[in-house]
């Protein structure tokens, strides 16, 4: 088992020129499972998140809304610390790049890297894309309309002549396939993996790392007519936030290298081939994974400003409920594909796997030992072998679900604990606890305890994924706050224990205009 290892997850840090919408959230939510299942599992957690708030990006929305830049970052930046709490994201950090550690951070790491030589001044003349922050080789543009071109992400880009510094990249090929190589689990999923190889193979140009034509920015040390990259800035939050340049503060000692970056797939280009040559530049390690999940289109269409269908994750917890929503995001897609987002799909899961499968089976179970068993976990007899199946097969839950979680196959674990759920469900209907009320109640008792102690596991493993509702579960069962964690799951529900009366967890939805019709 590898539960000793600190474990350092990190969100992208949002750029601030946007409110948060479903994209932000399917990251964030996503990174907040992992972190609230390690913490579960007894591991050290420091889960990171925060805003990128410097670049022309940036500095031409504020111009637009007529306010400075730090009045405008201090605006956005709050949005996406409050997305954080409508989502109940546990994150134990929050990173502006405009923040003092941040800024101190990135300059120690830029005269870092001039010390080992891998900057030096040049000429910049190339295409460059505000929107992607990002520069573009003539080849991979296509010709848009009114003769702009366009970058493969659909950005127009444009011609850019400066005095710049620029990183050696170039240098860095070899030694980055070496480290890939070495490291087959560092980029996920394997396709991205591929995808990552081939760009390396196929040469690497030296990266322009600063800019002069705008000002927010970080300042180049000794040079502060330029600032520095937006890309090199941000990136730099995974380790300023641990207190780099202090590589002994505890934290950095404790959670560098970084677990996981978790990023969408638009930038994981930044996140292994920059920031790995960075990071090994400067004599740091890289992280040990980056993982790229897809990308989510709503109702089929892709989210755009022009067709103004950017969905504020707010909405859909008003509508649906949060812990639906997170439990959609996380089972809807294989982790890593992209899918699509529809009402139908999302009321379906609501009401098919938490309202009809997982909230049923608790309220059923719990309805009966209310009714049937003072109230209390009744006290088992000796177990069958259709008991021990389904005691087996909520036993052997954490050790397959941690497996899958580890490797951020999400739609996978929540796919084996309904099996669960499905198998319980059965279990109920074969067993008619309600018929043995009167012939057996010795043996209603025995299997209300077994279908209690299933609801116990299942309740346990689903926290990272829905909290509250799960939290609301285990209530019910009354498992006290110190027997939730996972090392729980190995001491059996004790009999004898005093439950309160049952409520439902997973109400189903109904539409709310056609309950009016009929
Ligand atoms: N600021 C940079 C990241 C710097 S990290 C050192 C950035 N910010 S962003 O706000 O544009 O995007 C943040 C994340 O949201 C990305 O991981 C991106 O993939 C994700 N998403 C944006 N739109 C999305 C969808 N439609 N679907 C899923 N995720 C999407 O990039």
């Amino acid at each position: 088992m590898t539960a000793e290892r600190p474990y350092f997850i990190t969100t992208p840090i949002y750029y601030v020129n946007d409110q948060p919408h479903l994209g932000h959230a399917y990251t964030t939510v996503a990174c907040d499972v992992l972190a609230r299942f390690m913490r579960l599992d007894g591991r050290k957690v420091r889960f990171l998140t925060g805003t990128d708030e410097h670049g022309q990006k940036v500095q031409r929305s504020a111009e637009a809304a007529g306010i400075s830049p730090q009045e405008f970052t201090d605006r956005v930046s709050g949005s996406f610390r409050e997305m954080g709490r409508l989502l109940n994201i546990s994150n134990d950090d929050y990173i502006r790049t405009t923040e003092e550690r941040h800024i101190r951070g990135v300059q120690a790491l830029w005269q870092e890297l001039e010390r080992r030589g891998e900057i030096y001044i040049g000429r910049f003349a190339g295409w460059y894309s505000v929107r992607d922050e990002a520069f573009y080789d003539e080849s991979e543009l296509v010709d848009g309309p009114n003769g702009r071109k366009i970058a493969p992400s659909g950005a127009e880009v444009e011609w850019l002549e400066e005095e710049n510094y620029f990183f050696r990249l170039s240098a860095w090929q070899e030694r980055l396939l070496a480290w890939y190589e070495a490291h087959p689990d560092a980029i996920a999923p394997r396709s991205r993996r591929n995808e990552v190889l081939s760009f390396v193979k196929g040469g690497l140009n030296d990266l322009s790392i600063s800019r002069t034509s705008f000002s927010w920015g970080i300042p180049v040390p000794g040079n502060p007519e330029h600032v520095i990259y937006v890309w090199l800035d941000a990136l730099a939050n995974y380790i300023t936030a641990l207190g780099y340049p202090d590589v002994n503060d505890p934290d950095f000692a404790a959670f560098w290298p970084a677990e996981l970056h978790m990023v969408g797939k638009d930038i994981l280009r930044f996140h292994t081939v920059y920031w790995h040559a960075f990071l090994m530049a400067a004599g740091l390690e890289p992280p040990r994974r980056v993982f790229a999940h897809g990308w989510w289109t709503v109702e089929g269409q892709k989210m755009s400003k022009s067709l103004g269908n950017f969905i504020p994750p707010k909405e859909l917890v008003d509508r649906y409920g949060l812990d639906p929503l997170r439990y959609f995001l996380l089972r809807e897609l294989p982790f890593g594909s992209d899918g699509d987002f529809s009402k139908r799909a999302m009321i379906g899961r609501l009401n098919g796997d938490l309202a009809n499968d997982y909230g049923n089976l608790a309220q059923r179970v719990l309805a009966m030992i209310n009714r049937n068993c003072s109230a209390a976990v009744p006290e088992p007899g000796a177990f069958t072998d259709a008991d021990k199946r389904l005691l087996g097969d909520a036993g052997g839950l954490l050790e397959r679900v941690r497996a899958l979680v580890t490797e951020q196959s999400f739609h996978l674990a929540l796919e084996t604990v309904w099996r669960v759920v499905g198998d319980a469900n059965r279990y109920v209907d074969e067993q008619a606890p309600w018929a043995l009320r009167r012939t057996d109640p010795a043996r209603m008792g025995t299997v209300l305890y077994v279908l209690a102690e299933t609801l116990r596991h299942l309740g346990i493993l689903t926290q990272p994924f829905m909290p509250d509702a799960s939290g609301k579960l285990l209530d019910q069962l009354g498992v006290p706050a110190e027997e939730r964690d996972f090392a729980a799951l190995a001491e059996p529900l004790p009999p004898g224990r005093r439950l309160p009366a049952p409520q439902g967890v997973f109400p189903r939805y109904v539409e709310a205009d056609a309950a009016a019709n009929g």
